[in-house]
């Protein structure tokens, strides 16, 4: 996966530093989206009022800098639209996210086919403010906009049979130039898998949104996973297929190379990649001539889903 060696960073990757934003902040935000303002704004998907008619509080902080907004939807993986970091930003506006279905099959006793505005119908929102590890060794700490997985899940009545979720993304290489690349290895479309009992973790979120504003498509409009304890790469994209089954489902990066990319992929900084450390991170802001190490934390800090691995050795399930 990296393809960017560390010092590919450009010095204009500076974050300016962050200043903690209030409930004013937020509805200013959140404004600016109905007014269609934004850099990056998605195609929307979901109505201008959409946001402010579900009640989101600001998340609380975890005492870290916050990343900025133009890094976090410049500095992309989005390998639909490309390879390079800043492929995302470039030309994920090609993808038309309006209208928008997901699909929810396979051990669930309501399956079904809908819009994702009726899929979401009720449904509260909350902003969470996360770290974001990704494999390739950086991180980011993004205040998203979503909801637990499992309140969505728990709609479609998962049977006893379910023991895992598969998520798939959007598959359409007339919109996602990465998709008609005939040097793409990836054998589309995107695919990810948690097990149920991580999907249904008060952890795992959908995220419909970012910077108090719906998701820029680079970040994975309309619809994306967040799971912040394990590597960015579960965190899957432009979400249209979500599959409850009863065995381990593929997911991308391990399909392609699995020596180097697991199905559980939790954050472990005692745990290296084949062909680097994972002991530590280069949080954003960073730059070339002054990397910002810091050490990497187990589950990347979020010791709360321990239990779920209680017993495995996850030097073996990686
Ligand atoms: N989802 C899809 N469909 N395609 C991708 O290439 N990249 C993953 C993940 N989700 C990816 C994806 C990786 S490797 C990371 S680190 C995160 O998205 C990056 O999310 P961000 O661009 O919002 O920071």
């Amino acid at each position: 996966m990296l393809i960017r060696r560390p010092s590919d960073i450009k010095p204009s990757e500076i974050t300016p530093e962050y200043v903690y934003r209030t409930r004013r902040r937020f509805m200013r935000d959140s404004l600016a989206v109905a007014a269609g303002a934004g850099a990056g704004a998605s195609a929307l998907a979901l109505p201008d009022s959409w946001l402010e008619e579900r009640r989101v509080e600001p998340g609380e902080p975890i005492g870290e800098q916050m990343t900025s907004e133009a890094n976090a939807t410049g500095y992309n993986n989005f390998y639909e639209f490309g390879t390079d970091k800043e492929d995302p930003a470039k030309y994920a506006h090609e993808m038309n996210v309006d209208p928008w279905t997901v699909e929810v099959s396979g051990e669930v006793a309501e399956p079904g086919k809908m819009g994702l505005e009726d899929m979401l119908a009720g449904i509260d929102l909350e902003e969470r403010i996360y770290r974001l590890r990704c494999v390739e060794a950086w991180s980011m700490v993004i205040p998203w906009i979503g909801f637990p997985v499992k309140k969505l899940l728990d709609r479609f009545k998962p049977t006893a049979d379910a023991k895992y979720v598969e998520f798939k993304t959007l598959h359409r290489p007339s919109e996602m130039r990465g998709q008609r690349s005939l040097f793409s290895s990836i054998d589309w479309p995107y695919l990810e898998g948690l097990r149920l009992d991580e999907a249904n973790h008060p952890l795992a979120i959908f995220a419909v949104g970012m910077y108090g504003k719906l998701l820029p498509n680079q970040n994975g409009a309309p619809i994306r996973l967040v799971v912040p304890w394990k590597y960015g790469f579960k965190s899957i994209k432009s979400i249209v297929s979500i599959r409850l089954t009863r065995r381990q489902p593929v997911n991308t990066w391990n399909d392609l190379q699995p020596r180097e990319y697991g199905f559980y992929a939790n954050v472990n900084p005692n745990v290296d990649h084949p062909r680097w450390s994972q002991a530590r991170e280069r949080r954003f802001p960073t730059t070339l001539f002054r990397p910002n190490y810091i050490p990497t934390r187990m589950f990347n800090g979020y010791d709360e889903v321990a239990a779920l691995y209680s017993g495995m050795d996850l030097a073996r399930f990686y």
